[in-house]
């Protein structure tokens, strides 16, 4: 069967359960206030997804400025994305982030966007190379259990 999806801005009424998929869904978890953060920094790239107006996935982002060989440039983070199990492999997980990178570069003019993830996590390294992110470096004990990270880029 076929289930239907939604997309939409993350609403301060859906912080809770937001906050429950990232506990359920991942280690890294993070105060209120981090998700608040967030929230009123960049708006637009925190997104949820709803099934039947159930909040089942979200992404959140940040905008950051750094160096390029050409000066100063924006980039996008993805801080956390996460689907509850139930509803995984429907097609929200790219949808999440393909739409939270054209509100990247539409709202902020980001050339190109980052994040880190589980070597060992291989759902959430395919879903980003399908997009068109590739593997810069990895970081050695990114993660509080000691495991590493890939670094993973995509231009925009
Ligand atoms: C990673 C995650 C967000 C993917 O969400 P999803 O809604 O299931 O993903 P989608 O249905 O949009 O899948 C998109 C692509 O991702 C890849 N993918 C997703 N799940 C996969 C799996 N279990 N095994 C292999 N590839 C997978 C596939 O390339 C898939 O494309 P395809 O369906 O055409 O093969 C989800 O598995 C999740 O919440 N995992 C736990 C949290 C997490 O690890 N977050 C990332 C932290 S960096």
């Amino acid at each position: 069967m076929e289930r239907k999806f939604t997309l939409r801005r993350f609403r301060e009424e859906d912080l809770e359960q937001v906050m429950y998929i990232n506990r359920t869904c991942l280690p890294e978890n993070y105060s209120t206030y981090f998700f608040m953060e967030l929230y009123i920094n960049y708006p637009e790239t925190f997104l949820v997804a709803e099934v039947d107006e159930k909040v089942v996935g979200y992404i959140m982002c940040r905008i950051e400025t750094g160096f390029s060989g050409f000066g100063l440039i924006k980039r996008g983070h993805v801080i956390s994305i996460a689907v509850l199990p139930g509803y995984r492999r429907m097609g929200i997980g790219e949808a999440l982030l393909r739409e939270a990178l054209r509100a990247m570069v539409e709202y902020y003019n980001v050339k190109e966007c980052y994040l880190e993830v589980r070597v060992s996590n291989t759902p959430a390294i395919n879903l980003y190379k399908k997009i068109g992110f590739e593997v810069d470096r990895i970081i050695r004990g990114y993660y509080a259990d000691g495991e590493n990270a890939y670094l993973m880029r995509v231009k925009m």
